[in-house]
């Protein structure tokens, strides 16, 4: 693993993303257990509360691809400030990954810090609660 291929993608999803309201680009990149790549961006919508964040575009890409584990993300943003994932996201992410999976905050120059999915969403509920 390394982020040398997933940041060219976060560039590219960046640049592809719906953000006319926010204007706020994001762009994220899943690697899925079978190696392969899946990216996604924000897509927002005029009635604010459904647009998609770029994570769950990211996650939707690979399960349409059929892949269900993920062992690596990234997410890119602009700005001053870290970017890192919405609350709603790291528990989509939760639901594909486990918690020692990185986590790549970055910016359009590459990446400001590596965190744990565990160490953004501890104690989460999963799927094993459920039984699966
Ligand atoms: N956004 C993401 O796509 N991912 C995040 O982790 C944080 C926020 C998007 C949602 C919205 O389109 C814009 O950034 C501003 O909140």
């Amino acid at each position: 693993m390394g982020v040398s291929d997933m940041l060219p993608l976060a560039n590219a999803m960046m640049a592809r993303a719906y953000a006319p309201y926010s204007k706020f680009h994001v762009g994220a990149v899943v690697r899925g257990s079978n190696g392969k790549l899946y990216g996604g961006c924000n897509v927002e919508n005029a009635a604010y509360p459904i647009g998609n964040c770029a994570e769950a575009s990211a996650i939707s890409a690979m399960v349409a691809d059929g892949e269900t584990r993920i062992v690596e993300v990234l997410v890119m943003g602009e700005g001053e400030e870290l970017i890192s994932p919405c609350g709603g996201c790291r528990q989509r992410l939760r639901e594909f990954a486990a918690d020692d999976v990185p986590v790549h905050l970055c910016d359009p120059n590459g990446v400001r810090r590596t965190v744990t999915l565990g160490e953004l969403l501890p104690l989460s509920f999963g799927p094993s609660h459920l039984g699966k």
